[in-house]
């Protein structure tokens, strides 16, 4: 008998059972044939939220939790953070290796050549209210898409999906910046095809009269950073969700749609919106003892910390704070970031903190530099998405390619009522 086996005594029958562990892992469904009775369902695992679960096998993103790694296929996002960009990141989280110069070359262009939006888009946007959430915008316009190219639902069509992959990495930031103009009552500014990812989205963000934008080359530079410390972060919520839906078999506008949905919550991508109406909120620094003091009543949540995964700093977050200097040179100190400091500086030597491991994520931060590069608070999720869009894809590809997936359908505890019969409504 190999020892790569869980020996199992079912106590209410005196059965023993026989395992198999692989990946330091059982498979769920050996549970199944441990019953009281032959006719029993047999036993199930309850794991509200998946905390202890994996729901895939998968070779895109490894983090380990306990030590604060993370690295995009076998790469640190450290190296990739300080050395890459990100489409080049975007072509190694896709395909699995660094692109060669033409295939570079290659995946460049045809990104920055898909980044127009067919003109009915733009009715579709002014339907929106002048007030309209730009994420509310961002996951409605992705839906939207599915229905201008019907043959999205080829899944299996090698060549349409890379064109439905393409068209999305490539036309997330036309959807964001139209959301945004939209948001401010500005015309929509066309992409400029000349221009980098970072870049072109800037000037469809902020282009006004001058004939040719040119983006500041630093901001430029921290928002591709910024952008590929977001692009993939394993079986997270939104991705999660991405696998969900797309274990339907539907087109990948539908289900990245429902992922975008899934990472506007506050508890997840959304969190980064958080931490800037907490910080404005708090005020002061003076104020932040009492906030603290709040958190741990438990009145509230101290947003930009904690995570599932990292007991430990999130890299992301270690780089993004460097980040933070850098801009602050060009925009000008923003006193948010003193409260920020403030609140890490008391959480990180707190018991209350330390014994949950809590440290700041990856929103923690971004917040204030996409504040301070004059962002409004709304669109931090929408900056979260646009390169989320690549982890999206890469992990429904792998989803597609993996024999062993099947229809995402979980079971459940029945603790509901026995059999009962109808009572009519003059007796009740
Ligand atoms: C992202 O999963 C990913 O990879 C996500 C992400 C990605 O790249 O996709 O990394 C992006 O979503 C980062 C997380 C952003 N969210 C926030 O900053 C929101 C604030 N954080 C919390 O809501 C919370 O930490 C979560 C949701 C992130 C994680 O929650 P868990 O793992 O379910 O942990 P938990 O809620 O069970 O908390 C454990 C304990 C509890 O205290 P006890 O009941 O044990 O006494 O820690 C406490 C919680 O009350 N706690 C917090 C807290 N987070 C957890 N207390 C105060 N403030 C917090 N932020």
């Amino acid at each position: 008998m190999s020892n790569d086996t869980l020996t199992i005594t079912d106590n209410r029958t005196g059965q023993t059972y026989e395992i198999p562990v692989t990946h330091d892992t059982i498979n769920a469904m050996d549970l199944r044939q441990i019953k009281v009775n032959p006719d029993d369902f047999g036993m199930l695992s309850y794991d509200p939220g998946f905390k202890n679960t994996a729901s895939t096998k998968s070779a895109i993103t490894y983090i380990d939790g306990g030590k604060g790694i993370l690295r995009y296929r076998g790469y640190p996002i450290e190296q990739l953070a300080g050395k890459s960009n990100f489409l080049e990141v975007a072509y190694l989280v896709m395909f699995g290796e660094l692109p060669t110069e033409d295939q570079y070359q290659k995946w460049s262009y045809d990104i920055l050549h898909h980044t127009f939006l067919h003109e009915n888009i733009k009715q579709l946007m002014d339907a929106f209210r002048h007030d309209a959430h730009p994420m509310g915008m961002f996951i409605a316009t992705v839906a939207a898409l599915s229905t201008y190219y019907p043959e999205a639902r080829n899944i299996f069509n090698e060549k349409d999906r890379m064109k439905q992959i393409v068209r999305l990495i490539a036309k997330v930031p036309t959807i964001a910046a139209f959301s945004y103009r939209h948001s401010r009552g500005l015309p929509y500014v066309y992409p400029d095809n000349d221009l980098s990812y970072a870049g072109n989205f800037l000037s469809m963000l902020d282009k006004m009269t001058q004939v040719k934008y040119t983006p500041k080359p630093e901001l430029e530079k921290a928002l591709d950073v910024l952008f590929t410390l977001h692009v993939d972060h394993e079986q997270n919520c939104g991705t999660a969700t991405m696998r969900v839906i797309g274990s339907s078999n539907t087109d990948p506008y539908s289900a990245m749609a429902g992922a975008a949905a899934a990472l506007y919550g506050p508890l997840h991508g959304g969190a980064n919106e958080a931490v800037l109406r907490m910080l404005m909120e708090i005020g002061d620094v003076k104020n932040v003892p009492a906030f603290v003091k709040g958190v741990k009543s438990r009145e509230r949540l101290l947003m930009g910390f904690g995570h599932r995964v990292y007991k430990n700093y999130d890299p992301r977050a270690r780089i993004i704070k460097k980040i933070a200097d850098e801009v602050f040179e060009i925009t000008g100190r923003n006193a948010l970031l003193d409260i920020a400091l403030e609140l890490e500086r008391i959480a990180l030597e707190d018991d209350f903190f330390v014994q949950r491991s809590l440290y700041p994520n990856v929103d923690f931060y971004s917040g204030i530099i996409y504040q301070a590069m004059g962002f409004p608070v709304a669109m931090f999720p929408v900056l979260f998405a646009i390169p989320r869009t690549v982890g999206w894809l890469a992990q429904w590809i792998e989803l597609l390619n993996d024999k062993e997936q099947k229809i995402a359908r979980p079971r459940q505890i029945f603790l509901g009522e026995d059999e009962r019969d109808y009572v009519p409504m003059s007796v009740r």
